[in-house]
Formats: C-alpha cells, structure tokens, sequence
C-alpha cells in the first residue's frame, strides 16, 4: 500500500514510519516538504504518489503553546486535518487522525470510553476535539484514534514525551517533578503495531476508537514504577503550574469498540514500560 505519513519526525511517527515500513511504500515528508496547512500541495501529493492511507501525527501538541496561540492551534489540530479528510475522500484514501483523552473534562473517576461526551477545558483539547468533529462531517469513512500520554524513546522536547523525559531522568539520578493527574501511558511501538493490525484486518472501520496500553495510573506512580525498576535513589516531586486548574485530573482511556473489531486490547502499560526502557539502557 502507499501510505503517506504526516508528522513522521514526531514522537509517534516516527515509530508509525519503523513499523510501516516493514510492508508498504511509505512516504514520510517533513513539515517543511509538506506543511499541512497548504492543502494545494496536500492534494497534489495525494494525486501524484496515489496515495491509499493518509495517517495524520502532525499537530499542535504543547498545551502551554497552543494555550497562548489559539488561532494557530485551531488551524492546526482542526481545520487542517478537515480539509485533509475532504481531500482523502475525493481519491478514495482512507483518513486516519490522532486525537486525544484531553477531549475530556477528566471529571470521570474511571477511564473514559467512546461513548462518553467530550468537554474539552484546554486549547489544546478543544483545537481536538473541534478537528474530530469536522474530520467525521468531511469524511465519514475517517478512522480516529484518540489515545493517551505517549512515550517512547524520541523526541525528548520540553514538555514532551513526560514519561520518556521521566525514564532518562531517573537513570541519570535526577530528581523528577510530574503532574499528579491520572493518564493511560503509552507506548508508541505498541500504538503504532496496533494501528498496523486494525488497518491490515479491519480495513473499512471508522469514526472513533480508543487506543492504549491497559491501565490507569498518575503520573507519580509511573515514576514510582521506573525508579523501583531501575532501583535508583532519586525523590519525585508533584509539579503544579499556571496550567493546573485547566488541565484535566484523569485523561486515562479504554475502549469499547475493540472487542466488538476481534481485536485484542494493548498490553499493560506496566509491561510496556519495561520494554520501553530497554531502549534507554
Ligand atoms: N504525545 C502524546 O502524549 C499524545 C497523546 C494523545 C494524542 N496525541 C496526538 O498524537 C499525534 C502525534 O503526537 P506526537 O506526540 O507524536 O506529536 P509530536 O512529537 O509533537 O510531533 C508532531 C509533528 O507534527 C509536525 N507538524 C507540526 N505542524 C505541522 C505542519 N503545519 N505541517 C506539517 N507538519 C507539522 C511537527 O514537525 P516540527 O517538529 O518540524 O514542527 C512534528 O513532526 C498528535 O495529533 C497528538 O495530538 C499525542
């Protein structure tokens, strides 16, 4: 298949692309190459190369950034991708779009499942949500996969990859200070294969799916968990800052749908976690 991913040099994308690669035409272009806001050359890319799936992980992901840029982080993470899906659809290339637990208002005391109702309080969440909506107006046959606190051995921006930052942090002996909201961390290798499998068995499914390894947790305790694996001395701080009030407590998620598809749900995120720091030894 010639798939076309965007965002490839990001955290998620670039395990997408590893595991792609393995047994389709993948193009990868970067945000300079292909800036998904020019939808003259998105549709032009699509046409010329034939594209059959178009796996959108390129976004506005900083909440403190997009919090401050409202407009851009709507054009984005919203309007963008609606348009990509339109264009997909007009060449018969499925669409497939990555979103977010920060839909939520992270009220809920256990993880929020697909049927529950988005009441996004961050940018962020509501640039997401708002893309969502208009993606599944464009293009019905999109598929949405909202997911959870990724992490993974890249991309180690500021603010980013928490849980990655957390691992190399820990082995260097440094103190960490996280959030203390509850998340369903994620192993991007483990997100990206599951992508695989639903896409190569369940080629036609669309609207939205929820996607990450089993559990919930806080921050704190995914700390606890890499320090006492690792056994290192270190002191793990609960960080608080001008996002606090805004940023939902409990982003956790699981699925409803996966079952009903055939497909088994994601490994514990405790077992991921151990996998995953094998990459930073
Ligand atoms: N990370 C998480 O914990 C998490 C959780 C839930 C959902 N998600 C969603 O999953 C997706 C992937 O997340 P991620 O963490 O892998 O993102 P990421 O590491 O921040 O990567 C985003 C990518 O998008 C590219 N990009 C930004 N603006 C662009 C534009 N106008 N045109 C083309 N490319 C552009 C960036 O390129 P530059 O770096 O060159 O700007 C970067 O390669 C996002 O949709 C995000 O909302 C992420």
């Amino acid at each position: 298949m010639n798939v076309l991913i965007l965002g490839s040099g990001g955290l998620l994308g670039k395990y997408l692309s590893g595991i792609f690669e393995k047994s389709n035409r993948v193009f990868k272009p970067s945000h300079s190459e292909l800036n998904i806001l020019n939808y003259e050359e998105f549709h032009s890319f699509i046409k010329k190369n034939k594209i059959e799936v178009c796996i959108n992980c390129a976004g506005l992901t900083n909440i403190y950034y997009c919090e401050k840029h409202p407009d851009e982080a709507l054009k984005v993470n919203s309007y963008s991708p609606a348009e990509m899906a339109k264009i997909s659809k007009e060449f018969g290339c499925k669409f497939i779009h990555l979103s977010t637990g920060f839909v939520f208002n992270g009220e809920k005391k256990t993880e929020y499942v697909e049927s529950d109702l988005p009441e996004p309080k961050t940018v962020y969440g509501f640039s997401k949500y708002k893309g969502e909506i208009l993606i599944l107006e464009n293009n019905p046959d999109s598929l949405i996969i909202r997911t959870d606190e990724i992490f993974g051995y890249s991309n180690f921006t500021p603010g980013h990859n928490v849980i990655g930052f957390t691992i190399k942090k820990i082995l260097e002996g440094k103190d960490v200070s996280l959030y203390n909201i509850t998340t369903s961390p994620t192993y991007a290798l483990d997100l990206s294969l599951k992508i695989e499998e639903i896409l190569r068995k369940k080629t036609n499914f669309s609207g939205i799916l929820h996607l990450v390894n089993k559990g919930f947790v806080s921050y704190i305790d995914v700390a606890k968990f890499i320090k006492d694996f690792l056994k290192k001395d270190v002191k793990i701080n609960v960080r608080n800052d001008e996002l606090i009030e805004k940023i939902p407590k409990n982003c956790a998620l699981k699925s409803e749908k996966l079952e009903n598809l055939g497909i088994e749900i994601m490994p514990t995120f405790e077992d991921a976690l151990k996998r995953s720091i094998k990459e930073f030894l």
